[in-house]
């Protein structure tokens, strides 16, 4: 839940597959970072200190809260506000900000434990096209490795890997692979032989080297605290992007094991310094996320996709999170809104969860209302268990269908608004937010599980009770909010009732705003948009209102450099509307022509663009740039 008082958290990186209830004190991700607020005043607290350490929020004695850890240094940081969102601002000032993705990361991705022979694989991408349900990636769990060897292929399944990557490629699919720390011991795999010559793997204290029972069965464990390890291993990545690959997938990285946990003396060489197991637990995977980022990079000069499931204070800057492993149960859709708002106020902007639920079987009632929260999540991935019950779109009756496709497709409706935020959020801010976030100065927003902000404009109040066809919602104060399905307007500060059949997700736009549509596609980058299409969303009264649509080539880091548009549109509603765009071009201009719509928009006013007046078709106009 959003509000932590009474509760005690101990950070400790840990894969525990029973499902998680409420009572879980310790989880995949550890991040010591508080934020409280007390007289509408917020400041958190950064406990830098990766040791296992515990947070105690008034559970020992309610007259105070306290952390502390088991080693290392009293080094924490005390954050002002007074604004929670300037909590967060300066937190990720300390500890990196969530970097501007590639746009295809953005659409929908389609995981299941595992798509594999390769025939699964295609038969799945092809089911996705001739259904028309927009879909840009296929993952790859362990079975396409061979005998679980990282970095190999299982070439029985797999025939040949590069062709396979193609033909996905060629229907407009990215795959992305599984990567797990385990090594497999086994004299002449080439991994194995390498780490272990080059003395790249965790030893015991005697310096032999360590072994754990993972997937592969015997494993030993990348020494990723060193840079000579995390430059060898961001090079393996070269192996599978040369073969077409275009994402990582990093699991188990607590790191898990299957044989009892890693004992709390196990070696690592921290660049000359020996540490333990016991000071670098919680920061092991996002180590390996370094690597794995930095030999991305290196390798393909693209924006990395790396997805990953153990985090410690920073691991943002390096992956795009997911929650772990869930249960297709309603009780884990409703907590994974808290989780993501509680993961966005920690910096990490790129989040999900498995869509329809990992563990257990689903149903297609509960895979329609998690598709409608998914559909609002930076990261949207369906991933579900080996042995479970089949979860893609189409796995259940015709209705789940339809309405998966229906939230899929409105996903990529949305995808062009996602990306401005997440280039406004590489330099501040989370997607997913509590309503908090927003809107401070309002109370009654402050313990509100069940809605989020999906960035600036859009309040998403997803249905998460079984059997519920309505939903109660509560529209924060400060502005008034327009009903996304409806087009109704509704004064902030209030509930309302609103119905919620299984094909209706609540959701609310914030009046005076603008979303930026994308087009109707299979997958992104299908058609070169030439238009830019915007919705603004007016109100009854007087108001005025900012966007800044942001466009790049979607993939490189040359906007680092100057390679991006900013179409920066200021408007005011008075008794004209007056609608201002100022450009800021640095790259070639995409857009041949903005079409905007009207929405809550009453005729009598006159309508100017840039001072000059426009004629309305359906409350549409365009302009040519
Ligand atoms: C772990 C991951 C899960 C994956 C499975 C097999 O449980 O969390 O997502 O499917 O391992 O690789």
């Amino acid at each position: 839940s959003l509000n932590k008082k009474g509760y005690h958290y101990r950070n400790w990186n840990t894969d525990d597959p029973t499902p998680h209830g409420e009572t879980y004190a310790q989880l995949y991700k550890s991040i010591p970072f508080l934020i409280a607020i007390k007289n509408n005043e917020a400041s958190g607290i950064f406990f830098d200190n990766h040791f296992e350490s515990h947070f105690d929020m008034g559970k020992e004695n309610s007259n105070y809260y306290y952390f502390g850890a088991k080693d290392g240094n009293l080094d924490y940081y005390f954050i002002y506000g007074p604004e929670v969102s300037k909590v967060v601002n300066e937190y990720t000032n300390l500890t990196g900000k969530t970097p501007l993705p590639q746009l295809w990361t953005l659409g929908y991705q389609q995981c299941r434990w595992s798509y594999a022979p390769e025939q699964r694989a295609l038969e799945i991408a092809k089911t996705f096209r001739e259904k028309n349900i927009p879909c840009d990636t296929i993952y790859l769990d362990i079975d396409y490795m061979d005998d679980f060897r990282v970095f190999t292929w299982d070439n029985k399944k797999f025939k040949n890997p590069k062709a396979f990557t193609d033909e996905l490629k060629s229907m407009g699919f990215k795959v992305v692979t599984i990567i797990d720390p385990g090594v497999k011991v086994d004299k002449g795999y080439k991994i194995y032989d390498e780490g272990l010559k080059n003395g790249y793997f965790a030893t015991d204290k005697d310096g032999m080297v360590y072994k754990n029972t993972v997937w592969p069965g015997d494993s030993v464990f990348p020494d990723f605290m060193n840079s000579q390890v995390r430059k060898w291993w961001g090079n393996n990545q070269k192996i599978m992007f040369n073969l077409g690959i275009a994402g990582i997938w990093n699991d188990m990285n607590e790191p898990a094991s299957f044989n009892g946990p890693l004992p709390e003396d196990i070696v690592f060489n921290n660049d000359g310094t020996l540490v333990t197991h016991k000071e670098i637990h919680n920061v092991y995977g996002h180590m390996m996320d370094k690597a794995t980022y930095e030999g991305i990079k290196e390798a393909t000069n693209k924006r990395p996709f790396v997805v990953k499931r153990a985090c410690y204070a920073g691991t943002q800057k390096y992956s795009t999170v997911w929650t772990g492993d869930n249960q297709s149960t309603w009780e884990h859709l409703r907590m994974s809104l808290p989780m993501l708002m509680n993961i966005g106020l920690s910096g990490m902007a790129f989040c999900g969860t498995d869509v329809g639920g990992f563990g257990f079987d689903c149903t297609g009632e509960l895979l329609s209302r998690w598709m409608q929260v998914g559909t609002f999540t930076p990261l949207f991935r369906n991933h579900s268990t080996i042995g479970s019950r089949e979860q893609e779109p189409w796995a259940f009756d015709e209705i789940t269908e339809e309405i998966n496709k229906k939230y899929i497709k409105l996903r990529y409706k949305f995808i062009p608004y996602l990306y401005d935020m997440m280039h406004k959020c590489e330099k501040t801010a989370p997607i997913i937010r509590p309503l908090l976030y927003n809107y401070q100065n309002d109370k009654k927003t402050y313990e509100i599980n069940d809605e989020f902000m999906f960035g600036d404009n859009v309040l998403v109040s997803p249905v998460v009770e079984q059997g519920a066809r309505q939903k109660l919602v509560y529209l924060p104060k400060g502005n008034s909010w327009i009903d996304y399905w409806i087009g109704e307007e509704f004064e902030g500060g209030q509930y309302i009732i609103k119905d919620a059949p299984l094909d209706i997700c609540p959701i609310y736009i914030k009046t005076m705003s603008i979303i930026s549509n994308g087009e109707d596609v299979n997958y992104i980058g299908e058609k070169d948009t030439e238009c830019l299409n915007l919705s603004i969303y007016l109100c009854d009264k007087k108001g005025e209102g900012k966007y800044i649509a942001y466009n790049d080539d979607g993939e490189s880091f040359d906007y680092k450099n100057g390679r991006f548009n900013e179409y920066e549109f200021i408007f005011d509603l008075n008794d004209n509307l007056n609608i201002k765009m100022n450009k800021n071009i640095g790259y070639e201009n995409k857009y041949k022509s903005i079409e905007f719509t009207l929405h809550n928009f009453k005729n009598n006013k006159k309508v100017l663009f840039n001072e000059n007046e426009v004629k309305l078709n359906n409350n549409k106009f365009k302009v040519n740039l």
